[in-house]
């Protein structure tokens, strides 16, 4: 599998001397590694700039500002394909290494997670199935699969997995970061239900991850994100009914006092009914003009109006969709446009009322900052707020493997802001990331002069300019370093697969 330059070269039609110059010229050794794959036994998954594949994998990334353009995207078709992958990438690129990266749903929102210019990107898109083991009750997921696919083959069973709320999200690297589900307060959170993992090592070994064989990388695995391998399948347990009761309830923005009393409760309340769900979404809207709070209450069994949300009940709402409906079905109505530019950035606070208070009126003072600024037409700056209950670490043990997060240092009940904004214009980058960054910063502060403040930060929403491995805490930051180096001892994740939040960084 080894390429020396001078076969890359022969491959280009280049004389050897010419390749390094020519790289280095624009994109590194990028196109020599792209002709080395080209060359391997998987030469027929790769495609270009110009092919329609290549064209339907950049733009099908979420948020507009990762859909960067790598020299070459490799679209594995199995695990074998993966480790021929990482073989050839690991061994071709001569004196100066293949920078590469790794994409299942493409759901991250900053450029780089996820992709990679120049490099190449393996693309996990094609390896996208859902096979459900009846006797054992265990769901078999490919990484890229999308969450609203999973659910649609399970629903066939009534059986459902902890999953994304909104059905487009992908699987492999929401389940490498923890992974929130409506059924988050009953089981925890969803990589505490994984059985067993598949990875390909950055030697191109495929192993496995469980609680039997290779335990210390299942236990990294789970909040340790894209630190060790490959991950090529994943093995969830399932739980038992697909049909559900839920829908959005959207309500006028003069409602948030009572919306921020019912919710600080409900936070209080979940252990006593874990079936119930709520989040809260604060967003204004340009195009509208309008702030508008809307709220998914889901709850995990068929029952209507369960007393759990009786609060959220009396408050006036202009609209509600609250029916029985599947899984599927929820998470196919919860929905955010893909196609803008986006920023996520996030914190986990107490569960308290002047927080909540102030999260508002920080909201309201970065529109009021945003609207004589932004250059584009449409944009949407909210928050949406997430309740973080202790019952998420502390009910699943996860047959005492635990995992990374480091939350089990934690016995309060607790709540998380995603600062959300989306914009349709390239101009107004730098403005909305200000704002963004500053509503966060303003917020932690305010916080921490309350003493509700919590250093722990969700892997899944934060950005580049955030370290959330930090925040699991001392121990589970030089567990992973261990793990990574025992796994990758060349450090092949943290140095040529630069994307994503890395151990080396932490
Ligand atoms: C609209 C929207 C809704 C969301 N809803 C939820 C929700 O309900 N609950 C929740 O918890 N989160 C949610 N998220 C956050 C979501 O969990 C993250 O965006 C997550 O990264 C999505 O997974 P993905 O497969 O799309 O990741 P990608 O963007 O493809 O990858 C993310 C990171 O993981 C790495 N990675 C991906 N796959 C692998 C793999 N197989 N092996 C090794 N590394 C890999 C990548 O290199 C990258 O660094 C949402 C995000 C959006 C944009
Ligand atoms: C898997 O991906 C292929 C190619 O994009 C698509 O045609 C197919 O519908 C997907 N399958 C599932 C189960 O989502
Ligand atoms: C939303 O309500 C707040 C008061 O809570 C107010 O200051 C703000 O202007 C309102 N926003 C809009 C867009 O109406
Ligand atoms: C929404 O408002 C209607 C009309 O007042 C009410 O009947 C309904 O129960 C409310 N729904 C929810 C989920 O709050
Ligand atoms: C969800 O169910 C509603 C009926 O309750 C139906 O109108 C809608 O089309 C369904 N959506 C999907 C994606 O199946
Ligand atoms: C703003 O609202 C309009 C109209 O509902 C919608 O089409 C658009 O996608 C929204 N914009 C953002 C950035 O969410």
């Amino acid at each position: 599998m080894k390429l020396t330059s001078t076969v890359a070269a022969a491959l280009l039609g280049l004389a050897p001397e010419n390749v390094l110059a020519t790289a280095s010229l624009q994109s590194g050794n990028a196109d020599q590694c792209c002709a080395a794959i080209a060359a391997s036994d998987i030469g027929d998954r790769v495609v270009y700039p110009g092919e329609a594949a290549y064209h339907e994998s950049v733009t099908s990334y979420w948020a507009i500002n990762v859909q960067l353009e790598p020299n070459c995207i490799v679209q594995p078709h199995s695990a074998d394909d993966v480790s021929v992958a990482v073989q050839t990438l690991t061994s071709a690129g001569g004196d100066s290494p293949c920078k590469f990266a790794v994409r299942s749903g493409g759901h991250m929102t900053w450029a780089g997670a996820n992709n990679i210019e120049p490099g190449v990107t393996i693309d996990l898109s094609l390896m996208n199935s859902t096979i459900y083991n009846k006797e054992a009750k265990i769901a078999t997921i490919l990484p890229g699969s999308r969450w609203e696919a999973v659910y649609k083959t399970l629903e066939a069973y009534n059986v459902v997995v902890p999953g994304g709320r909104t059905g487009p999200v992908g699987v492999g690297g929401f389940l490498l970061g923890g992974g929130n589900s409506f059924h988050a307060a009953r089981i925890g959170l969803a990589c505490d239900n994984i059985e067993n993992y598949e990875v390909v090592l950055a030697s191109g070994r495929i192993v496995n991850a469980n609680s039997e064989t290779n335990v210390d990388l299942f236990k990294a695995l789970k909040g340790g994100s894209s630190n060790y391998g490959i991950v090529t399948k994943y093995e969830i347990k399932a739980i038992d009914n697909a049909h559900l009761w839920g829908g959005i309830s959207v309500y006028d923005n003069s409602t948030t006092d009572q919306q921020i009393t019912a919710l600080v409760k409900f936070i209080d309340n979940i252990e006593n009914d874990p079936y119930a769900s709520w989040i809260g979404l604060w967003q204004f809207n340009s195009t509208t003009g309008q702030t508008t709070i809307s709220s998914p209450l889901d709850y995990t069994k068929p029952v209507a109006y369960p007393s759990a949300f009786d609060d959220f009940y009396q408050i006036p709402n202009i609209s509600s969709s609250v029916r029985h409906a599947t899984l599927y079905n929820l998470t196919s109505e919860l929905q955010q446009a893909a196609g803008y530019r986006d920023v996520f950035l996030t914190s986990t606070y107490l569960n308290n009322a002047d927080v909540l208070h102030k999260t508002i009126e920080i909201l309201n003072e970065k529109i009021e900052t945003a609207l004589p600024l932004a250059q584009g037409t449409d944009w949407s700056i909210m928050v949406i707020i997430q309740p973080w209950p202790k019952v998420l670490w502390q009910k699943n043990q996860n047959n005492g493997v635990g995992n990374v997060l480091g939350l089990e240092r934690f016995d309060e009940n607790m709540l998380q802001v995603l600062y959300d904004y989306s914009w349709d214009s390239e101009a107004d980058d730098a403005l909305f990331h200000r704002l963004c960054e500053e509503a966060l910063a303003e917020l932690d502060n305010y916080a921490r002069s309350i003493d509700a403040y919590n250093e722990y930060i969700y892997l899944n929403y934060a950005d580049k300019t955030q370290n959330p491995l930090r925040g699991y805490g001392d121990e589970n930051v030089e567990f992973i370093r261990e793990v990574a180096q025992r796994y990758d001892p060349e450090g092949v994740f943290q140095t040529q697969v630069p994307g994503g939040f890395k151990v080396s960084n932490a």
